[in-house]
């Protein structure tokens, strides 16, 4: 099974001076069929997410409210992205580590994910993902 590289992806913005309007449809926006979405909110200040990766599932990850960094490891490297506005989002693609920090205060990050979920999908341990890169 091969692997797509990590990317930012601008959405679709509709400026309103009633607000704002940013949609997603699976394939047009993000190269996956949308199997399961879920949030993360109410971080406690200090608090990081992830500290895994994924054997197969995508996901696309977007900042709907206030800022995060998401701190992406390929087994090779580490990118950095701030998060923090609601008309992009990072497609994370399957085997690559990700941390997600610097919750701001009422933050929300809104994940689109391509599997529903399987904890037998996650990888938890680092030194395993590493060795997983390597095969
Ligand atoms: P986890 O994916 O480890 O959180 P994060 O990577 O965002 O820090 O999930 C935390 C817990 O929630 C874990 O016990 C699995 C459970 N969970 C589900 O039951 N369904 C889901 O869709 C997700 C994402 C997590």
């Amino acid at each position: 099974m091969g692997r797509s590289e990590a990317k930012i992806i601008n959405l679709p913005k509709i400026v309103d001076s009633r607000g704002n309007l940013s949609f997603i449809e699976e394939i047009n926006q993000i190269p996956f069929k949308i199997k399961r979405c879920y949030w993360i909110y109410d971080v406690p200040g200090g608090e990081k997410r992830g500290g895994h990766a994924f054997r197969s599932n995508e996901e696309f990850i977007v900042a709907l409210a206030g800022s995060f960094d998401i701190i992406l490891d390929d087994g090779y490297k580490k990118t950095k992205y701030n998060m923090n506005r609601s008309y992009y989002g990072l497609y994370i693609p399957r085997m690559c580590w990700r941390e997600i920090e610097n919750f701001s205060t009422n933050s929300l990050a809104f994940i689109l994910a391509s599997t529903f979920f399987s904890a037998d999908d996650y990888i938890r341990d680092y030194r395993q993902f590493k060795r997983n890169i390597q095969k």
